[in-house]
């Protein structure tokens, strides 16, 4: 055969190996805790493979199986499947010291960790960075951001400043105490010269830090030649999400977001793929809203009904323990998601927490002082600020839906609720959450 008519023909079957890959992505709508780590793990129960791609261990996602409850920080969600492939990619900021107590405290309860890997381009939140988390958002006085204090901005930044340390030092150490040493003077002077804080012992920092990289030398792997390979293969691949769409540092309500991009792009730059093996994109959110830290929050109700709302669906945090502020639907906030995400279907957890809460409310659009109208989340705060809740009012329900079995099963109020998100949101809502529990979904 001539030779351009064989590379055509293994660009095509290239081109037929890549449609036919079958990757999925699942991202937060909200300001996180929608009950990702739920439809990660009823998902990952149907992949092979399982990626972390962006974040760290301001994540808390809670997986409950036959009443055993478990809350994964950094690991992915997948690991309670033994035969899957659970990876942290290069765009996952990871604390070692956290890294390797929620290894010991998931290995402690029988979960293995064979398939677990960790790129080595993956930056390493060091103690400077939680110290300098605590300091700036003290600094910032009431202007604080609310942080989970996990480091993650702070190690962000020296990853864009390009002095971070990467888990690749970390498990070498010559490269180790060398890098540690010189970026730990550093943050030792704007520790103790810009903020008045206490100086670190670096070289108690880098004894201790040799010691975790000794104990995740056996995970390091090339994250992106492992997704790469099986999806070749034809393996079935799940980009875990975490945080959300409105956290994300561009697309988020910025500055009050975290410093990483959990949109589904984001999951490309984090892992080192191509936008091409992405065929689904489920996006998760609550039948309401809520929002842990500052920052707005439109529908927010600082009420009874907020209260209710955050007692019967124990809303507090995964991470932080703090109370989670509480508010109806809002389906401006979820329709920049679809948009920004390019969401192919949605999950909407905690309908069953609804139950008994008397009417419902679901906001529609913002109006503004002026009286116009705009349905398109505004890009700044400032435009924001403006805005007020446009809602529609539904007839609650007080039927314990957290038994049926089928959407069709449900009260007929609660369908409806469901059928006027999906119509104001315009995606598909495909799964429905009636409880915390893997069983506790209804596909449509
Ligand atoms: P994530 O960060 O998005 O994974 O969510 P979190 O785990 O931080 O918070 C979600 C909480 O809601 C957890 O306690 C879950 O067990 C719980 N949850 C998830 N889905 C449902 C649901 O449909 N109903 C109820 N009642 N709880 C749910
Ligand atoms: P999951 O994956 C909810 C919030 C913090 C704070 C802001 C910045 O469980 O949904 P950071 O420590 O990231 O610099 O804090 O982001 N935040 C989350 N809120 N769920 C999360 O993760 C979050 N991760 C960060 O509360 O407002
Ligand atoms: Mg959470």
């Amino acid at each position: 055969m001539c030779r351009i008519f064989q590379i055509v023909k293994n660009v095509k079957s290239m081109k037929g190996m890549v449609q036919t890959m079958p990757a999925s992505i699942v991202v937060g709508t909200q300001w996180g805790d929608e009950g990702k780590g739920k439809i990660i793990d009823i998902i990952a129960s149907r992949a092979d493979v399982v990626v972390r791609s962006q974040g760290g261990n301001n994540a808390g996602h809670t997986v409950v199986n036959n009443g055993e409850t478990y809350k994964l920080h950094l690991i992915p969600s997948g690991i309670l499947y033994k035969d899957t492939l659970c990876l942290i990619g290069a765009g996952v900021v990871l604390d070692p010291k956290d890294f390797i107590g929620e290894l010991d405290s998931l290995g402690a309860r029988g979960v293995s960790f064979d398939n677990l890997k960790v790129d080595p381009r993956a930056h390493v939140i060091m103690p400077w960075h939680i110290t300098l988390d605590g300091l700036s958002e003290q600094f910032r006085g009431n202007s604080d951001i609310g942080t989970t204090k996990r480091g993650i901005g702070p190690t962000y930044m020296d990853k864009y400043e390009r002095c971070g340390i990467r888990v690749y030092d970390l498990i070498h150490p010559e490269v180790f105490a060398e890098k540690a040493r010189a970026t730990g003077k550093l943050k030792n002077a704007i520790i103790t010269k810009v903020y008045g804080g206490e100086e670190l012992d670096i070289e108690a920092i880098i004894k201790e830090y040799t010691e975790y990289g000794k104990r995740i030398a056996k995970y390091v792997d090339d994250v992106s030649v492992i997704v790469y390979e099986a999806a070749k293969a034809g393996k079935q691949i799940m980009f875990e999400g975490a945080q959300a769409t409105l956290l994300d540092i561009d697309f988020g309500t910025y500055p009050y977001v975290t410093s990483s991009h959990p949109v589904s792009a984001g999951v490309c730059v984090g892992t080192g793929v191509g936008p091409m093996i992405i065929n689904d994109i489920i996006g998760v959110a609550k039948a309401y809203t809520t929002r842990v830290g500052k920052g707005p929050f439109p529908t927010e109700l600082n009420n009874e009904t907020g209260d209710l709302i955050r007692n019967r669906g124990g809303e507090f945090g995964t991470t932080t323990g703090r109370p989670r502020r509480t508010g109806w639907f809002d389906a401006v906030i979820v329709r920049h998601s679809v948009r920004v995400n390019g969401l192919s279907k949605l999950a909407v957890n905690k309908l069953d927490t609804l139950c008994g809460i008397g009417d419902l409310k679901i906001c529609t659009a913002y109006k503004k002082p002026d009286g116009s109208i705009i349905k398109d989340f505004p890009p700044t705060l400032e435009e924001l600020a403006d805005c007020e809740p446009v809602y529609e009012t539904f007839p609650g329900f007080d039927d314990d839906i957290s038994g049926c079995r089928s959407f069709d099963e449900l009260p007929e109020l609660c369908k409806k609720y469901i059928l006027k998100l999906e119509e104001l949101c315009g995606c598909k809502i495909a799964m429905v959450g009636i409880g915390p529990d893997r069983s506790q979904i209804l596909e449509r």
